[in-house]
């Protein structure tokens, strides 16, 4: 059979048959036309340099395998081939990747190939937040689908990044036909694969307690990993990872996976019962439903995948690159990030003028750069029962406004924040009053609250309106620096009476679309506003938050120990400096635990650090500690925010836990060393660092010497004798002649 090939950088294409593989120096993706123009999947991986189609699908015998008529043959089957975006209603019988009802009642739907389109970098997804790349970054291959019978086009976008093991997938599909048809399933990807020993990695968890890192044995059948809260919700991550079984952080082959969307998700990980894995993510399809217009096309969000053949930290590495230079937006991506104050935890609803001013005085005098003022500011806000929606400054509790407090900040070279609840609403609130309509809900019928509050509809234009109008306001007035935008609570009774009945099932979709609608609109009109997203912490930390919003409160649990867990199940895609920390009182307010300061410092310090207490109530042994934990943070806070992120031991696994931070060049690293639980006559535990250069001499905490290589294959003891609960040490390295 001959071949001829057409090369671009990163994108080959050979014909006879027609064969498309993405290549980098790190990752290869390869996929084909098969017979009858099915476009099968050949391989997922480490980069080969030529492709000579090893990977074709064999023809096998398969019995209750039905084949397409015009070839009535026994060995072609639909329903065992590896595809790259399977249909449904035929022969395949495992998961669709696409599920469109037409007016006939038919929801049978079966495309074949057509035609593609190479382009230079990556185009933009129309509403949709989605990673960017210039023109000699990425390339974009564009394979258009048909489905003649129904008269449906399906454009699957594949994006490979030259410097990094990446590949964004998204999926388009267009009516084509005279009369509206119902898409009911769209995944943003679907692959499949013969490699079956593998361990599906994913983050889930609950308020206080999010992204848990757990890790199974893949097994014949199907798992949903989802959120059908209307936010990519704190139970499930819209995240996973298929990991070889023996994959280690630092060694063997790991896929991770990754949504960019902000709304109810759905990954299913089905395998068959010849153990092929299939693997898709995309908009939860439960209570799903889009009509599509003739003409019209409904656009997936965009879905992450990332190659690693060096274990979980590499992938992580490679997420963290890919969000911080084509996810994050906002001209604050690759700025240090201010050290703040956070009055929740210290005042609550209660609070007056002097005193924030004397809070934001004595922050100052700790180094502090930047202060938060937190919920209660607004309406007759003393309670969580009342006031959201009415974004106007409490006179009773700041009866000269907000404008005092932000300038005395400014005069003392102090940012100033303000905490905003846009997507809710309360009853007791002016707005109630005005709009009830306004609430997602069953008009007339029973309805959930949560923290007393209703979630406002942002799938109608009049409401974003509303929102964009009166933060405008505030933001001006009040000469804001930095936004945080919280929502506390997830969708239910989820409907929209402007819409029709049948168009019931677009209002969770079209409500992510109105917000990312208001959020493009708002942080265009404000690029120097830094946003901060937060969903009862880390409800909504998702890669869609991170296109608009450069950093997240990671949880509302501050408590140091269990952050240990917290920060490092996020850090597996979420790059460190997205990750808000805060040292907050102890005892800790949601575990009752008491922690050294140091500790606190410490967890805190690995992330983006803050405060969250009453500095008024340090005694003054503690603000002198304080005030050398931010010099420190302050001297180290450009190697933690932007240098490479190693995890090193693993708290869901041992009494301990340690990562490191190892600037570009290698000549700096920080790494920490956090102990759980003391023991008695307890085992020598080493400390094991990595990412540095083997022949450079290091000073550690100028205390000695040693060289990298040392130091990553026979390591140090990390703690002296006796050290108690949670205690913590953190080592210094400065590369030295
Ligand atoms: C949420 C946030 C907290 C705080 C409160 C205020 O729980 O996660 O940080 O802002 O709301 O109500």
């Amino acid at each position: 059979m001959t071949q001829t090939s057409t090369k671009s950088e990163l994108i080959e294409v050979s014909s006879n048959p027609l064969t498309f593989h993405l290549h980098n120096s790190q990752v290869s993706y390869v996929f084909g036309v098969e017979d009858e123009n099915v476009l099968a999947h050949h391989y997922y991986g480490n980069s080969v340099d030529h492709y000579s189609n090893l990977r074709r699908y064999p023809r096998l015998m398969r019995h209750f395998a039905p084949s397409p008529e015009e070839i009535e043959t026994r060995d072609f089957s639909l329903s065992t081939l590896p595809q790259e975006f399977p249909g449904a209603g035929g022969a395949d019988y495992r998961e669709p990747g696409i599920v469109v009802e037409f007016p006939n009642g038919s929801r049978t739907v079966n495309f074949t190939y057509d035609s593609y389109t190479i382009t230079d970098g990556k185009p933009q997804l129309a509403g949709l937040p989605a990673t960017f790349a210039q023109k000699d970054e990425a390339q974009t291959l564009t394979v258009k689908l048909v489905e003649n019978d129904a008269h449906l086009e399906l454009y699957l976008s594949y994006t490979i990044f030259r410097d990094l093991p990446v590949i964004t997938r998204s999926a388009r599909v267009k009516n084509l036909g005279q009369q509206p048809v119902q898409v009911q399933r769209l995944a943003s990807f679907s692959l499949d694969s013969p490699d079956n020993e593998l361990n599906l990695l994913q983050l889930n968890g609950r308020y206080a307690q999010e992204r848990n890192v757990t890790v199974e044995p893949l097994n014949t059948g199907i798992k949903i990993l989802d959120s059908k809260r209307g936010a990519s919700g704190h139970t499930q991550n819209p995240f996973c990872a298929l990991i070889d079984r023996h994959a280690t952080e630092f060694s063997g082959e790991a896929f991770g996976f990754c949504l960019i969307y902000s709304g109810s998700h759905k990954s299913i990980i089905q395998m068959d019962g010849y153990n092929q894995v299939r693997i898709q993510m995309g908009i939860n399809d439960q209570n799903f439903e889009w009509w599509l217009e003739p003409q019209k096309s409904f656009q997936s969000p965009e879905a992450v995948l990332v190659h690693s053949d060096q274990g979980l930290n590499s992938m992580s590495q490679s997420f963290h690159d890919l969000f911080l230079n084509h996810l994050m937006k906002s001209k604050y991506s690759h700025q240090a990030r201010p050290i703040l104050l956070n009055n929740w935890e210290a005042t609550y609803f209660n609070f007056d003028e002097k005193q924030l001013q004397d809070i934001i005085s004595s922050s100052h005098d700790l180094g502090i750069e930047m202060f938060v003022l937190d919920d209660g500011w607004f309406g007759e806000r003393d309670a969580p029962d009342s006031s959201l929606g009415d974004w106007v400054v409490d006179r009773k509790k700041l009866p000269n406004g907000l404008k005092p407090l932000s300038d005395y900040c400014h005069s003392l070279d102090m940012k100033f924040v303000l905490w905003f609840e846009p997507e809710m609403i309360s009853v007791k609130s002016k707005l109630y009053e005005d709009h009830p309509d306004w609430v997602l809900e069953i008009p007339g019928q029973r309805r959930s609250i949560d923290r007393s509050q209703f979630v406002l509809n942002l799938g109608r234009a009049e409401v974003r309106d509303y929102l964009l109008d009166r933060m405008s306001y505030i933001i001006d007035h009040a000469d804001l620096d930095y936004i945080k935008w919280d929502m506390n609570r997830n969708m239910t009774e989820v409907y929209d009476a402007k819409l029709s009945a049948s168009e019931q099932g677009e209002v969770s979709h079209r409500y992510i679309l109105g917000l990312y609608n208001l959020l493009e609109r708002l942080t265009d009109k404000y690029p120097d506003i830094l946003f901060e997203s937060c969903s009862g912490g880390g409800g909504r930390y998702d890669a869609g938050m991170l296109y608009y919003m450069p950093q997240t409160w990671t949880s509302d649990n501050t408590d140091a120990i269990a952050r240990l867990k917290i920060q490092y199940g996020t850090s597996l895609l979420y790059p460190v400096v997205s990750m808000g920390a805060h040292v907050s009182a102890v005892p800790n307010e949601q575990t009752g635990r008491m922690t050294p300061l140091r500790t606190r410092g410490l967890v805190a310090s690995s992330g983006n650090l803050g405060y969250e207490l009453n500095p008024l109530n340090l005694l003054e042994n503690e603000r002198q500690e304080v005030k050398l934990q931010i010099k420190w943070y302050k001297a180290h806070r450009h190697l933690i925010q932007f240098g490479k992120f190693y995890r090193l031991q693993n708290p869901f696994e041992t009494m301990r836990t340690a990562w490191m931070f190892v600037s570009d060049d290698k000549k700096a690293a920080v790494a920490m060393y956090f102990n759980i639980f003391s023991e008695a006559s307890s085992p020598l535990h080493m400390l094991i660092f990595v990412g540095l250069d083997p022949s450079q001499k290091y000073s550690i905490n100028g205390e000695y010497t040693a060289y990298g290589s040392e130091l990553m294959q026979i390591g140090i003891y990390p703690l002296t004798q006796n050290d108690g609960d949670f205690d913590s040490a953190v080592f210094e390295l400065k590369a030295v002649e």
